[in-house]
C-alpha cells in the first residue's frame, strides 16, 4: 500500500494584478492504508491540494511523493482512483464504456471482470449497459466510484466525492464507501465540506486554512461509526469551533 508525503508545498496563482497564496508550505504524511480527510472553508485551497496530489498541477516549491510501508519514497507514481462532486461520465457511453475508458493505460488484465466486480462493489451492477442521463444524481456518483474503484487505486483521491447528494443519499454513500474502505486495502485523501463525514470515515481529519493545514486530528472512534455514539457529536463540534474561530481570525 502507498502513503503520500506533502512537503513543504507552496502554490501562488497569479491572474493579471492579482495573486493568490492558494497554497503556503502544506506539509504532512499519510500512512500507507489510512483514511484521511482534509476540511476547511471555502477557496482555503483543497483542490489545490488535491491537484498537486493527483500530478496534475506542479508546485512553486516543495515536493509530493509516495512512500511503501517502510515509509521509503517510490519512484513510480501510484495507481490513481479520482472522483470529483460531479460524476464527469462521458454522455454517449454505456456506464460498462465508460468504466473500460478509465483502464485504458492501466497494466491491469481482464479489464471487463474489473469493471462488473466494481460496478456490484457499488451494486450498480443491473445498470452496465445503461447511459449517464438515465441515471439518477446518486446511481451516477456510485457509477463514478466505481469507475476509480475498477482501476483497484492503491490511491483514492476524492474531492468533495458526495457533495452535491441530498442527505439520505450522502449517508448512504458514506457507509458504502466506509465498508468498501475495510474490503479494499487502499489508502484515501478525502476532501469534504462536511465535519460529520469527515468524522465518520477517517482516521484522521486534516483542517487547512489559508493555504496550510492548521490542524490534524485523529479519530479514535470504534468503527463502523455512526452519529449517535459515544464522542462522536463532540468531536465534530471541537472541529466545527476550531474553523469558525480559525475564519474569524483570518477575516478580521
Ligand atoms: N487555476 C487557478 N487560477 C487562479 N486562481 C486559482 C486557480 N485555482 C485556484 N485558484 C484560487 O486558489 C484559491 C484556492 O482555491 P481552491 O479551489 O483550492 O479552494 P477550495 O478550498 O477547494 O474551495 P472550495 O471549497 O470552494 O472548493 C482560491 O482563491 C482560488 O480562487
Ligand atoms: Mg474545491
Amino acid at each position: 500500500m502507498i502513503g503520500i508525503r506533502v512537503w513543504e508545498i507552496s502554490k501562488c496563482y497569479r491572474t493579471g494584478d492579482r495573486s493568490v497564496q492558494a497554497l503556503d508550505g502544506v506539509t504532512f504524511q499519510v500512512e500507507p492504508g489510512s483514511f484521511v480527510a482534509v476540511i476547511g472553508y471555502s477557496g482555503c485551497g483543497k483542490t489545490t491540494l488535491f491537484r498537486h496530489i493527483a500530478g496534475l498541477e506542479k508546485p512553486d516549491s516543495g515536493i509530493v511523493s509516495f512512500l511503501n510501508h517502510r515509509s521509503q519514497a517510490v519512484p513510480d507514481r501510484p495507481r490513481l482512483g479520482m472522483m470529483f462532486q460531479e460524476p464527469r461520465l462521458l454522455s454517449w457511453l454505456t456506464i460498462q464504456d465508460n468504466l473500460l475508458l478509465a483502464l485504458r493505460r492501466t497494466s491491469l488484465d481482464n479489464h471487463e471482470r474489473s469493471v462488473s466486480e466494481a460496478l456490484l462493489q457499488v451494486g450498480m451492477q443491473e445498470f452496465s449497459q445503461a447511459y449517464p442521463d438515465q441515471l439518477s444524481g446518486g446511481m451516477a456518483q456510485r457509477v463514478a466510484l466505481a469507475r476509480a474503484l475498477c482501476r483497484k487505486p492503491e490511491l483514492l483521491l476524492m474531492d468533495e466525492p458526495f457533495g452535491a447528494l441530498d442527505a439520505l443519499t450522502r449517508l448512504q454513500l458514506q457507509m458504502e464507501l466506509a465498508r468498501i474502505w475495510a474490503e479494499n486495502p487502499m489508502t484515501v485523501l478525502c476532501i469534504t465540506h462536511d465535519i460529520g463525514e469527515a468524522v465518520t470515515l477517517a482516521d484522521r481529519v486534516l483542517v487547512m486554512a489559508d493555504g496550510r493545514i492548521v490542524r490534524d486530528c485523529p479519530v479514535d472512534l470504534p468503527r463502523p461509526r455512526s452519529p449517535g455514539q459515544p464522542g462522536f457529536e463532540n468531536l465534530k463540534a471541537d472541529i466545527l469551533d476550531f474553523i469558525l474561530k480559525n475564519k474569524k481570525e483570518l477575516t478580521l
